[in-house]
Protein backbone atom coordinates (compact mmCIF):
# COMPACT_ATOMS: atom_id res chain seq x y z
CA UNK A 1 0.00 0.00 0.00
CA UNK A 2 0.94 3.58 -0.55
CA UNK A 3 4.44 2.25 -2.32
CA UNK A 4 3.35 5.03 -5.36
CA UNK A 5 6.00 7.43 -6.06
CA UNK A 6 4.84 10.96 -6.56
CA UNK A 7 6.72 13.47 -8.07
CA UNK A 8 6.74 17.60 -7.54
CA UNK A 9 9.04 19.52 -10.34
CA UNK A 10 10.49 22.65 -8.66
CA UNK A 11 11.07 24.72 -11.80
CA UNK A 12 13.87 26.98 -11.63
CA UNK A 13 15.48 27.41 -15.43
CA UNK A 14 18.51 25.39 -15.81
CA UNK A 15 18.59 24.41 -12.00
CA UNK A 16 15.65 22.78 -11.94
CA UNK A 17 14.94 19.14 -9.94
CA UNK A 18 12.60 17.09 -8.58
CA UNK A 19 11.45 16.02 -5.84
CA UNK A 20 10.33 12.16 -5.81
CA UNK A 21 8.39 11.08 -2.49
CA UNK A 22 8.02 7.17 -2.26
CA UNK A 23 7.73 5.20 1.21
CA UNK A 24 10.86 2.61 0.81
CA UNK A 25 12.51 5.17 -1.74
CA UNK A 26 15.80 4.66 0.55
CA UNK A 27 16.12 0.86 -1.02
CA UNK A 28 16.31 2.33 -4.12
CA UNK A 29 18.86 4.80 -3.74
CA UNK A 30 21.72 2.86 -5.67
CA UNK A 31 19.30 2.97 -8.81
CA UNK A 32 18.69 6.81 -8.55
CA UNK A 33 21.91 7.60 -7.71
CA UNK A 34 23.30 5.74 -10.83
CA UNK A 35 21.19 8.08 -13.04
CA UNK A 36 22.87 10.82 -11.25
CA UNK A 37 25.98 10.94 -10.57
CA UNK A 38 28.68 11.63 -12.97
CA UNK A 39 32.07 10.54 -10.70
CA UNK A 40 31.90 7.77 -8.44
CA UNK A 41 32.71 9.95 -5.79
CA UNK A 42 30.40 10.55 -2.92
CA UNK A 43 29.97 11.99 0.33
CA UNK A 44 26.92 11.00 2.59
CA UNK A 45 26.47 13.73 5.29
CA UNK A 46 24.39 12.65 8.59
CA UNK A 47 24.30 13.33 12.21
CA UNK A 48 24.64 10.14 14.84
CA UNK A 49 20.68 10.02 15.94
CA UNK A 50 20.39 9.29 12.02
CA UNK A 51 23.08 7.46 10.68
CA UNK A 52 22.64 4.91 13.56
CA UNK A 53 19.43 3.87 11.70
CA UNK A 54 19.87 4.55 8.17
CA UNK A 55 23.42 4.75 7.05
CA UNK A 56 24.16 1.17 6.51
CA UNK A 57 21.74 0.86 4.43
CA UNK A 58 22.69 4.33 2.77
CA UNK A 59 26.41 3.12 2.21
CA UNK A 60 25.25 -0.04 0.90
CA UNK A 61 23.02 1.32 -1.91
CA UNK A 62 26.09 3.45 -3.22
CA UNK A 63 28.30 0.61 -3.37
CA UNK A 64 25.49 -0.71 -5.16
CA UNK A 65 25.90 1.70 -7.64
CA UNK A 66 29.40 1.60 -7.84
CA UNK A 67 30.09 4.29 -6.03
CA UNK A 68 32.94 4.94 -3.33
CA UNK A 69 31.19 6.85 -0.56
CA UNK A 70 32.90 8.27 2.53
CA UNK A 71 30.59 8.80 5.21
CA UNK A 72 30.64 11.87 7.63
CA UNK A 73 29.50 11.80 11.03
CA UNK A 74 28.12 14.52 12.57
CA UNK A 75 26.93 15.20 16.26
CA UNK A 76 23.42 15.97 16.25
CA UNK A 77 21.47 19.01 17.12
CA UNK A 78 20.99 23.08 16.48
CA UNK A 79 24.14 24.02 18.28
CA UNK A 80 26.25 22.06 15.52
CA UNK A 81 24.94 23.71 12.97
CA UNK A 82 28.12 26.05 12.43
CA UNK A 83 31.17 27.01 10.65
CA UNK A 84 33.53 24.67 12.37
CA UNK A 85 31.05 21.86 11.46
CA UNK A 86 31.26 23.29 7.76
CA UNK A 87 34.84 23.17 8.21
CA UNK A 88 35.16 19.68 8.87
CA UNK A 89 32.99 18.68 6.26
CA UNK A 90 35.70 20.57 3.79
CA UNK A 91 38.16 19.05 5.60
CA UNK A 92 37.42 15.10 4.53
CA UNK A 93 36.57 16.80 1.32
CA UNK A 94 39.84 18.30 0.07
CA UNK A 95 41.49 15.49 2.14
CA UNK A 96 39.90 12.59 -0.28
CA UNK A 97 40.74 14.86 -3.00
CA UNK A 98 36.74 15.79 -4.11
CA UNK A 99 36.46 17.30 -7.20
CA UNK A 100 34.12 19.62 -9.03
CA UNK A 101 31.81 16.70 -10.24
CA UNK A 102 31.74 14.66 -6.53
CA UNK A 103 28.58 14.51 -4.92
CA UNK A 104 27.12 15.29 -1.29
CA UNK A 105 24.02 13.72 -0.02
CA UNK A 106 22.67 15.15 2.97
CA UNK A 107 20.92 12.26 4.82
CA UNK A 108 19.07 13.83 7.78
CA UNK A 109 16.99 16.37 8.98
CA UNK A 110 17.42 20.39 8.51
CA UNK A 111 20.54 20.75 10.20
CA UNK A 112 22.72 18.21 8.02
CA UNK A 113 20.85 19.66 4.71
CA UNK A 114 21.41 23.23 5.47
CA UNK A 115 25.05 22.18 6.39
CA UNK A 116 25.23 20.12 4.00
CA UNK A 117 24.05 22.21 1.22
CA UNK A 118 26.34 25.34 2.41
CA UNK A 119 29.54 22.65 2.22
CA UNK A 120 28.28 22.04 -1.62
CA UNK A 121 28.04 25.44 -2.09
CA UNK A 122 31.66 26.87 -1.06
CA UNK A 123 33.95 23.63 -1.81
CA UNK A 124 35.50 24.80 -5.10
CA UNK A 125 32.47 27.23 -5.52
CA UNK A 126 29.93 25.02 -5.95
CA UNK A 127 29.50 20.92 -6.16
CA UNK A 128 26.08 19.40 -6.69
CA UNK A 129 24.43 18.05 -3.59
CA UNK A 130 20.96 15.71 -3.21
CA UNK A 131 18.86 15.73 -0.31
CA UNK A 132 17.27 12.71 1.82
CA UNK A 133 15.41 14.33 4.40
CA UNK A 134 14.94 12.73 7.39
CA UNK A 135 12.59 14.50 9.36
CA UNK A 136 8.94 16.36 8.73
CA UNK A 137 10.86 19.51 8.86
CA UNK A 138 13.29 18.63 6.09
CA UNK A 139 10.74 16.94 3.76
CA UNK A 140 8.04 19.46 3.66
CA UNK A 141 10.50 22.78 4.36
CA UNK A 142 14.32 22.86 4.47
CA UNK A 143 15.24 20.50 1.79
CA UNK A 144 13.21 22.33 -0.88
CA UNK A 145 13.73 25.89 -1.88
CA UNK A 146 17.61 25.83 -1.75
CA UNK A 147 18.31 27.84 0.99
CA UNK A 148 21.49 26.49 2.94
CA UNK A 149 23.97 28.26 5.89
CA UNK A 150 24.78 28.01 9.62
CA UNK A 151 24.35 29.70 13.04
CA UNK A 152 26.45 32.43 14.12
CA UNK A 153 26.77 33.57 17.80
CA UNK A 154 25.02 36.18 17.24
CA UNK A 155 21.95 35.37 15.26
CA UNK A 156 20.52 32.25 13.05
CA UNK A 157 20.90 31.32 9.89
CA UNK A 158 23.69 34.22 9.59
CA UNK A 159 25.30 32.70 6.71
CA UNK A 160 24.58 31.01 3.70
CA UNK A 161 24.21 30.63 0.03
CA UNK A 162 21.39 30.13 -2.09
CA UNK A 163 22.39 26.34 -3.45
CA UNK A 164 20.00 24.19 -5.52
CA UNK A 165 20.14 20.14 -5.13
CA UNK A 166 20.08 18.05 -7.90
CA UNK A 167 17.37 16.24 -6.40
CA UNK A 168 15.14 15.73 -2.91
CA UNK A 169 14.58 12.06 -2.71
CA UNK A 170 11.79 11.65 0.25
CA UNK A 171 10.96 8.15 2.10
CA UNK A 172 8.15 9.21 4.23
CA UNK A 173 8.79 5.92 6.46
CA UNK A 174 11.98 7.00 7.76
CA UNK A 175 9.37 9.42 9.87
CA UNK A 176 8.90 6.35 12.04
CA UNK A 177 11.84 6.59 13.82
CA UNK A 178 11.35 10.19 14.61
CA UNK A 179 10.63 11.10 17.80
CA UNK A 180 7.04 12.44 18.80
CA UNK A 181 8.34 15.87 19.75
CA UNK A 182 9.86 16.54 16.37
CA UNK A 183 7.13 15.08 14.44
CA UNK A 184 4.57 17.28 15.95
CA UNK A 185 6.74 20.00 15.52
CA UNK A 186 7.01 19.82 11.65
CA UNK A 187 3.19 19.51 11.60
CA UNK A 188 3.42 23.28 11.92
CA UNK A 189 4.54 24.20 9.32
CA UNK A 190 1.72 21.67 7.09
CA UNK A 191 -0.53 23.58 8.77
CA UNK A 192 1.19 26.85 8.15
CA UNK A 193 0.75 25.94 4.07
CA UNK A 194 -2.96 25.24 4.61
CA UNK A 195 -3.29 28.59 5.91
CA UNK A 196 -0.72 30.44 3.45
CA UNK A 197 -1.89 28.61 0.59
CA UNK A 198 -4.30 25.86 0.44
CA UNK A 199 -8.27 26.30 2.69
CA UNK A 200 -8.59 22.43 0.59
CA UNK A 201 -4.97 21.13 2.22
CA UNK A 202 -6.43 23.08 6.08
CA UNK A 203 -9.80 21.08 5.87
CA UNK A 204 -7.78 18.26 5.03
CA UNK A 205 -5.86 18.59 8.12
CA UNK A 206 -8.68 19.24 10.12
CA UNK A 207 -10.73 15.98 8.88
CA UNK A 208 -7.47 13.66 9.09
CA UNK A 209 -5.00 15.22 11.82
CA UNK A 210 -5.94 11.59 14.15
CA UNK A 211 -4.92 9.43 10.85
CA UNK A 212 -1.69 11.65 10.41
CA UNK A 213 -0.87 11.58 13.95
CA UNK A 214 -0.88 7.77 13.79
CA UNK A 215 1.43 8.18 10.78
CA UNK A 216 -1.06 6.48 8.74
CA UNK A 217 1.26 5.94 5.28
CA UNK A 218 -1.42 7.74 2.91
CA UNK A 219 -2.16 10.47 4.91
CA UNK A 220 1.60 10.99 5.99
CA UNK A 221 2.46 11.04 1.67
CA UNK A 222 -0.52 13.65 0.89
CA UNK A 223 0.34 16.12 3.37
CA UNK A 224 4.22 15.82 2.60
CA UNK A 225 3.40 16.04 -1.11
CA UNK A 226 1.02 18.88 -0.91
CA UNK A 227 3.77 20.51 1.34
CA UNK A 228 6.30 20.33 -1.30
CA UNK A 229 4.20 21.36 -3.80
CA UNK A 230 3.05 24.75 -2.50
CA UNK A 231 6.90 25.07 -1.03
CA UNK A 232 8.66 24.70 -4.93
CA UNK A 233 5.72 26.64 -6.51
CA UNK A 234 6.47 29.51 -4.06
CA UNK A 235 10.15 29.17 -4.79
CA UNK A 236 9.94 28.75 -8.40
CA UNK A 237 7.86 32.49 -8.41
CA UNK A 238 10.70 34.09 -6.12
CA UNK A 239 13.75 31.78 -5.85
CA UNK A 240 15.36 34.60 -4.01
CA UNK A 241 12.94 35.59 -1.78
CA UNK A 242 12.01 39.03 -3.00
CA UNK A 243 8.42 39.15 -1.98
CA UNK A 244 6.47 36.57 -2.69
CA UNK A 245 8.33 34.00 -0.71
CA UNK A 246 7.91 35.68 2.20
CA UNK A 247 4.30 34.08 2.45
CA UNK A 248 6.48 31.32 3.85
CA UNK A 249 7.26 33.49 6.92
CA UNK A 250 4.12 33.19 8.40
CA UNK A 251 3.63 32.24 11.92
CA UNK A 252 7.57 32.91 12.04
CA UNK A 253 7.74 36.57 12.96
CA UNK A 254 6.62 35.78 16.58
CA UNK A 255 7.62 32.20 16.02
CA UNK A 256 11.30 33.09 15.35
CA UNK A 257 10.82 35.86 18.74
CA UNK A 258 9.61 32.90 20.99
CA UNK A 259 12.45 30.71 19.53
CA UNK A 260 15.09 33.16 20.85
CA UNK A 261 13.84 34.29 23.82
CA UNK A 262 13.49 30.26 24.61
CA UNK A 263 17.29 29.90 24.03
CA UNK A 264 16.37 27.47 21.47
CA UNK A 265 16.21 24.61 24.02
CA UNK A 266 12.67 25.55 25.97
CA UNK A 267 10.93 25.46 22.25
CA UNK A 268 12.25 24.01 19.26
CA UNK A 269 11.59 25.95 16.29
CA UNK A 270 7.88 24.09 14.72
CA UNK A 271 6.75 24.76 18.40
CA UNK A 272 7.73 27.86 18.60
CA UNK A 273 5.79 28.16 14.99
CA UNK A 274 2.95 26.83 16.54
CA UNK A 275 2.47 29.40 18.65
CA UNK A 276 3.04 31.77 15.94
CA UNK A 277 0.69 30.52 13.58
CA UNK A 278 -2.07 31.42 16.44
CA UNK A 279 -0.99 34.79 17.85
CA UNK A 280 -0.54 36.43 13.79
CA UNK A 281 -3.81 35.08 13.12
CA UNK A 282 -5.30 37.01 16.12
CA UNK A 283 -2.74 39.82 15.35
CA UNK A 284 -4.44 40.17 11.89
CA UNK A 285 -8.24 40.02 13.47
CA UNK A 286 -6.98 42.85 15.89
CA UNK A 287 -5.78 45.22 12.89
CA UNK A 288 -9.28 43.86 10.86
CA UNK A 289 -7.87 41.60 8.19
CA UNK A 290 -9.40 38.49 9.53
CA UNK A 291 -12.41 37.60 11.01
CA UNK A 292 -12.55 35.59 14.16
CA UNK A 293 -13.86 32.70 12.76
CA UNK A 294 -10.48 32.19 11.05
CA UNK A 295 -8.46 32.41 13.90
CA UNK A 296 -10.55 29.80 15.85
CA UNK A 297 -10.47 27.84 13.37
CA UNK A 298 -6.24 28.32 13.14
CA UNK A 299 -6.31 27.70 16.93
CA UNK A 300 -8.23 24.29 17.16
CA UNK A 301 -5.91 22.71 14.52
CA UNK A 302 -2.91 23.97 16.33
CA UNK A 303 -4.09 22.28 19.53
CA UNK A 304 -5.66 19.14 17.49
CA UNK A 305 -1.87 18.53 16.42
CA UNK A 306 -0.98 18.10 19.91
CA UNK A 307 1.15 21.81 19.56
CA UNK A 308 0.90 24.61 22.14
CA UNK A 309 -1.05 28.27 21.55
CA UNK A 310 0.18 29.59 24.56
CA UNK A 311 2.25 32.61 24.70
CA UNK A 312 4.96 32.65 27.02
CA UNK A 313 4.78 34.49 29.74
CA UNK A 314 7.54 36.77 28.16
CA UNK A 315 6.70 40.87 28.24
CA UNK A 316 5.94 42.88 25.64
CA UNK A 317 9.31 44.33 25.36
CA UNK A 318 11.32 41.49 24.97
CA UNK A 319 8.93 39.70 21.88
CA UNK A 320 9.23 43.14 20.58
CA UNK A 321 12.86 43.42 20.31
CA UNK A 322 13.46 39.79 19.61
CA UNK A 323 10.85 40.67 16.52
CA UNK A 324 12.69 43.27 15.87
CA UNK A 325 16.34 40.91 15.55
CA UNK A 326 14.87 38.78 12.68
CA UNK A 327 16.80 38.71 9.69
CA UNK A 328 13.99 39.49 7.25
CA UNK A 329 13.24 42.64 9.36
CA UNK A 330 14.54 46.13 6.84
CA UNK A 331 15.19 48.82 8.54
CA UNK A 332 13.43 48.42 11.59
CA UNK A 333 10.17 47.51 10.32
CA UNK A 334 8.13 44.59 11.10
CA UNK A 335 6.74 43.45 8.20
CA UNK A 336 4.08 40.60 8.94
CA UNK A 337 1.80 37.81 6.69
CA UNK A 338 -1.59 38.20 7.74
CA UNK A 339 -4.22 35.71 6.77
CA UNK A 340 -7.32 37.10 5.11
CA UNK A 341 -8.99 33.65 5.36
CA UNK A 342 -8.23 30.45 4.95
CA UNK A 343 -5.73 30.06 2.32
CA UNK A 344 -5.31 33.78 1.95
CA UNK A 345 -2.46 36.13 3.06
CA UNK A 346 -1.59 39.92 2.60
CA UNK A 347 1.87 41.34 3.75
CA UNK A 348 1.72 44.74 5.28
CA UNK A 349 4.20 46.02 8.05
CA UNK A 350 3.48 45.93 11.43
CA UNK A 351 3.29 49.24 13.60
CA UNK A 352 4.95 49.07 17.53
CA UNK A 353 1.74 50.55 18.92
CA UNK A 354 -0.51 48.45 16.98
CA UNK A 355 1.16 45.36 18.57
CA UNK A 356 1.47 46.94 22.20
CA UNK A 357 -2.11 47.58 21.98
CA UNK A 358 -2.79 43.93 20.83
CA UNK A 359 -0.13 42.23 22.86
CA UNK A 360 -2.13 43.84 26.52
CA UNK A 361 -5.31 42.23 25.50
CA UNK A 362 -3.24 39.30 25.39
CA UNK A 363 -1.79 39.52 28.06
CA UNK A 364 -4.82 40.67 30.20
CA UNK A 365 -6.12 37.37 28.69
CA UNK A 366 -7.74 38.07 26.37
CA UNK A 367 -8.25 36.27 22.69
CA UNK A 368 -4.58 35.05 22.37
CA UNK A 369 -4.06 33.35 25.44
CA UNK A 370 -5.08 29.48 25.58
CA UNK A 371 -7.80 28.80 28.24
N1 LIG B 1 16.90 25.80 4.52
C1 LIG B 1 15.65 26.08 4.79
O1 LIG B 1 14.90 26.59 3.94
C2 LIG B 1 15.12 25.75 6.13
C3 LIG B 1 13.73 25.73 6.36
C4 LIG B 1 13.26 25.33 7.61
C5 LIG B 1 14.16 24.98 8.60
N2 LIG B 1 15.50 25.02 8.35
C6 LIG B 1 16.47 24.65 9.38
O2 LIG B 1 16.25 23.30 9.73
C7 LIG B 1 16.72 23.10 11.04
C8 LIG B 1 15.72 22.27 11.80
O3 LIG B 1 15.58 21.04 11.14
P1 LIG B 1 14.92 19.78 11.84
O4 LIG B 1 13.68 20.21 12.52
O5 LIG B 1 14.86 18.72 10.81
O6 LIG B 1 15.94 19.45 13.01
P2 LIG B 1 17.25 18.51 13.13
O7 LIG B 1 17.94 18.38 11.86
O8 LIG B 1 17.98 19.01 14.30
O9 LIG B 1 16.61 17.10 13.51
C9 LIG B 1 15.89 16.94 14.71
C10 LIG B 1 16.36 15.75 15.52
O10 LIG B 1 15.84 14.56 14.96
C11 LIG B 1 16.89 13.62 14.70
N3 LIG B 1 16.45 12.87 13.53
C12 LIG B 1 16.37 13.32 12.27
N4 LIG B 1 15.79 12.42 11.48
C13 LIG B 1 15.50 11.34 12.25
C14 LIG B 1 14.87 10.10 12.00
N5 LIG B 1 14.35 9.79 10.82
N6 LIG B 1 14.78 9.23 13.03
C15 LIG B 1 15.26 9.56 14.26
N7 LIG B 1 15.82 10.72 14.56
C16 LIG B 1 15.94 11.62 13.56
C17 LIG B 1 18.12 14.45 14.53
O11 LIG B 1 19.27 13.73 14.80
C18 LIG B 1 17.88 15.56 15.55
O12 LIG B 1 18.24 15.12 16.83
C19 LIG B 1 16.95 24.48 11.65
O13 LIG B 1 18.32 24.71 11.73
C20 LIG B 1 16.31 25.41 10.65
O14 LIG B 1 16.95 26.66 10.58
C21 LIG B 1 15.99 25.39 7.15
ZN1 LIG C 1 9.83 27.16 9.85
Amino acid sequence: MGRVEQRVSVSLKERSYDIVIKPGLIDELGMRLQSLASTERIAIVTDRHVGRYYLRTVVGQCRQAGLRPVSIVLPPGEKNKTLTTVGKILDVLAKERFERKSLLMALGGGVVGDVTGFAAAIYQRGIPFVQVPTTLVAQVDSSVGGKTGVDHRLGKNLIGAFHQPEAVWIDTTLLRTLPKREWIAGLAEVIKYGIIADSKLFSHLERKMPAILKLEPQAVMQIVKRSCEIKAQVVAEDERESDRRRILNYGHTIGHALEALGGYRSLIHGEAVGIGLVLEADLARHQGYCDLKTVDRIRSIVRSAGLSDRLTSSSLKKVWAAMQHDKKVSQGKVVGVWPSAIGQVRIAPLERATFAEWFHTVSAGGRGRSK
